[in-house]
């Protein structure tokens, strides 16, 4: 066929998109999902698929799509590894278009966004978040106090993973091929924007703002669950993006949580009336075990199958020669600096002790020994993150947190 130069003005300018759509239990909102999408495409002359990726939902899902009769449109039925994550990275791993967009079903996110997403991609902006934040976005009005604290909460949590005002959203757009930027990728949870944001190394992220409708039809499947496994998630992608020194952050915040145990059981002691000098050193002593339970389960994870008892015995030494080293480092800065307030000398104590126990701890306590790995050759993974970008092979181990989540779900 030859084309007219009538064709050329109508030609589409914007490029082809997958759209990518995780659901579970959705059947009511297909229909009217797709049919927006539909008007998009042809208000657009876009050359949009939709995949959409079902968690075995047995709701009608299939026959919904199947009754809609739309050609770019498919429906995959999932039943191993569940979960949105997982699902998303399946769907990515099947699109077949130049661009690829993740989006909600339950029509919260508006799909007539989807053509001015692809118009900043084309502009040279590596993601694209359909943003609740920024300005121009909202949310309805019956989102509870809740609910918005919650997620601005979460959104603080990863300012230092990304500057974007809405990484947790579930609304974003990329190039197909970027997707093999990421080493490997890491399907926790719900937030797989964020995840692609950090793995990716994206620093080039613009938000297009959006109204975020609440679903009207279906259930939310976000759960407390779910909330929990944001915070695992969080320690996974602070570890790949700032390496030791996430792990020194942790090391930090497990030592504020002994500061807290320490006073909390110091007070409860002297309530039930113990003497003073007991209630400091119990203070003390379960101070010491709490934070070494905390950075032997989070910290320093890599290092817990190791020998406990040897663990907890170079924890203490270490406490030990940390806690003189801050005395020592507090009077001689005393006696050095005169001028100063006694106060401003323990700090510098306190920060001398606290770096000395943290490379301690992590270069000798919990070191890292280099064993050789059970791994087939040419998969390079390591023991938390395995599943490779662009290949819808997940680690076994992961099973246990999507099957989690969903249960989470269904309950
Ligand atoms: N395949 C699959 N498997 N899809 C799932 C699963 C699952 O286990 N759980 C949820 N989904 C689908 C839902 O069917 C829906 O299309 C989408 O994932 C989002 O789920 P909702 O249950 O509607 O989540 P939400 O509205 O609470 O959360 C939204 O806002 C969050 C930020 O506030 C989503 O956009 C999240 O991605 C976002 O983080
Ligand atoms: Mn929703």
């Amino acid at each position: 066929m030859v084309s007219s130069p009538s064709d050329a003005l109508v030609a589409p300018a914007l490029p082809s998109v997958s759209v990518v759509v995780p659901t579970f239990r959705e059947a009511e909102n297909l229909p009217h999902l797709l049919r927006r999408l539909d008007a998009v495409r042809t208000d657009k002359d876009l050359d949009l698929e939709v995949v959409i990726m079902d968690d075995d939902s047995k709701d009608g899902s299939v026959e919904a799509v199947a009754a809609f009769g739309a050609p770019w449109a498919k429906i995959v039925v999932r039943t191993e590894n569940r979960g949105l994550s997982p699902s998303v990275i399946d769907g990515l791993n099947m699109a077949t278009k130049d661009y690829v967009c993740v989006m909600d079903a339950d029509l919260s996110h508006p799909p007539e966004k989807i053509p001015e997403m692809l118009i900043a991609l084309m502009a040279g902006f590596q993601f694209v978040i359909g943003s609740r934040y920024v300005d121009g976005g909202s949310t309805d009005d019956d989102w509870g106090i809740f609910r918005w604290l919650n997620s601005r909460i979460a959104t603080l949590l990863a300012y230092p993973l990304t500057r974007a005002k809405d990484p947790m959203a579930g609304f974003f757009a990329m190039r197909r091929a970027d997707l093999q930027r990421a080493p490997y990728l890491n399907p926790v949870g719900y937030k797989i924007g964020l995840e692609l944001i950090v793995k990716c190394r994206f620093d080039n992220v613009v938000e297009v703002p959006i109204h975020f409708s609440d679903r009207e039809l279906g259930e939310s499947k976000l759960t407390l669950s779910e909330q929990l496994k944001y915070i695992k998630h969080l320690r996974r992608l602070y570890t790949f993006k700032f390496g030791t020194w996430s792990h020194l952050l942790q090391f930090m915040v497990v030592g504020a949580s002994g500061v807290i145990v320490n006073l909390g059981v110091l007070t409860l002691m002297l309530m039930f009336g113990a003497d003073e000098a007991v209630a400091v050193a119990a203070g003390i002593v379960v101070s010491v075990l709490s934070n070494f339970v905390l950075n032997r389960r989070f910290t320093f994870d890599y290092a817990r199958h190791k020998n406990v008892y040897k663990q907890l015995v170079g924890f203490v030494l270490a406490s030990i020669v940390g806690g003189s080293i801050q005395w020592l480092v507090t009077m001689a800065a005393t006696q050095q600096l005169p001028q100063i307030p006694i106060q401003i000398a323990a700090l510098i104590g306190i920060a001398a002790g606290m770096v000395f126990n943290f490379l301690a701890n992590r270069f000798v306590v919990f070191r890292k020994t280099h064993v050789k790995a059970k791994v087939a050759p040419g998969t390079a993974a390591t023991a938390h993150d395995v599943a490779p970008a662009l290949s819808p092979a997940v680690d076994p181990a992961h099973r246990g947190d999507n099957d989690a989540a969903r249960t989470g779900a269904k309950a």
